[in-house]
């Protein structure tokens, strides 16, 4: 089961693959973790991909795809994967298709967790992650038991630095320029389910994981007896 996560920065990606990768027994790939990783550990990706991220512009397709593709190869990921944030772009959203087709593999769902643009800089300002498990909190709409720790595995939260407003707003803008078009080539290939992310966390999460499940096939009437006296 391959299951792509789409929405704008904000949106809920992150917390929803959390939640549904833990109720479904899936690993999650998040580009934006990978990222954040290697710039924590200083690597040669890590660096160039430092000054993009601290602007809120993109990290080249060429870096991005590599760093994905090599994950994806992890024998963890064999019975499934959520990715988070990536593909972002036409270019990412091709690469990622001829790789799984390599593998006789596809794309199963596209979920485009759809929030209305008023949200999201709400909802970015007040975020708070965990430095260790990277589970994302509101301080307003889902704030942590004990402030400044992680209810999942005691880490410390911080607020990331491309959460500043007007690195936000670039954000909000490069994913109308260079993400939105993503959500037609799935819609194109049929893959893709829209869900209101304008709910409660937990009514997301239904919605999501009712897109991701098979529907029971329905049932035909029950037959009726006619009983004669
Ligand atoms: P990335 O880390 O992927 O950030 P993003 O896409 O901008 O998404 P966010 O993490 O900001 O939002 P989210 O949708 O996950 O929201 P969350 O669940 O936290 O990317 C960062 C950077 O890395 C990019 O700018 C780029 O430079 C680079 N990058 C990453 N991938 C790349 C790629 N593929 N190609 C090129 N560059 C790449 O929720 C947000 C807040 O809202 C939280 O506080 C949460 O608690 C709250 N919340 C969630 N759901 C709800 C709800 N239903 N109601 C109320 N509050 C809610």
């Amino acid at each position: 089961m391959i299951i792509i996560l789409l929405g704008a920065p904000g949106a809920g990606k992150g917390t929803q693959a959390d939640l549904i990768g833990e109720r479904l027994g899936l690993v999650t790939i998040a580009s934006g973790n990978l990222l954040r990783e290697n710039i924590g550990n200083g690597t040669p990706l890590g660096l160039r991909a430092d000054a993009y991220m601290q602007r809120g512009e993109l990290v080249p397709d060429g870096l991005v795809i590599d760093m994905v593709t090599a994950r994806l190869k992890a024998p963890d990921v064999a019975r499934g994967v959520i990715l988070d944030g990536f593909p972002r772009t036409l270019g990412q959203a091709q690469a990622l298709d001829a790789n799984l087709a390599a593998q006789h593999k596809q794309v199963d769902r596209a979920l485009y967790i759809k929030v209305t643009d008023e949200a999201l800089l709400d909802r970015l300002s007040g975020r708070w992650i965990c430095r260790n498990c990277q589970w994302s909190y509101h301080e307003k709409f889902n704030p942590p038991r004990v402030a400044g720790v992680c209810d999942n595995c005691g880490g410390e939260l911080y607020q990331r630095d491309d959460d500043r407003r007007e690195v936000a707003e670039n954000r909000l803008r490069v994913y109308f320029d260079l993400t939105f078009p993503v959500i037609d080539y799935y819609r194109e290939h049929d893959s893709l389910v829209e869900v209101d992310g304008d709910q409660e966390i937990e009514d997301v999460t239904r919605a999501l994981i009712a897109a991701i499940e098979p529907q029971p096939a329905r049932l035909a009437p029950p037959l009726k007896i006619e009983t004669y006296a």
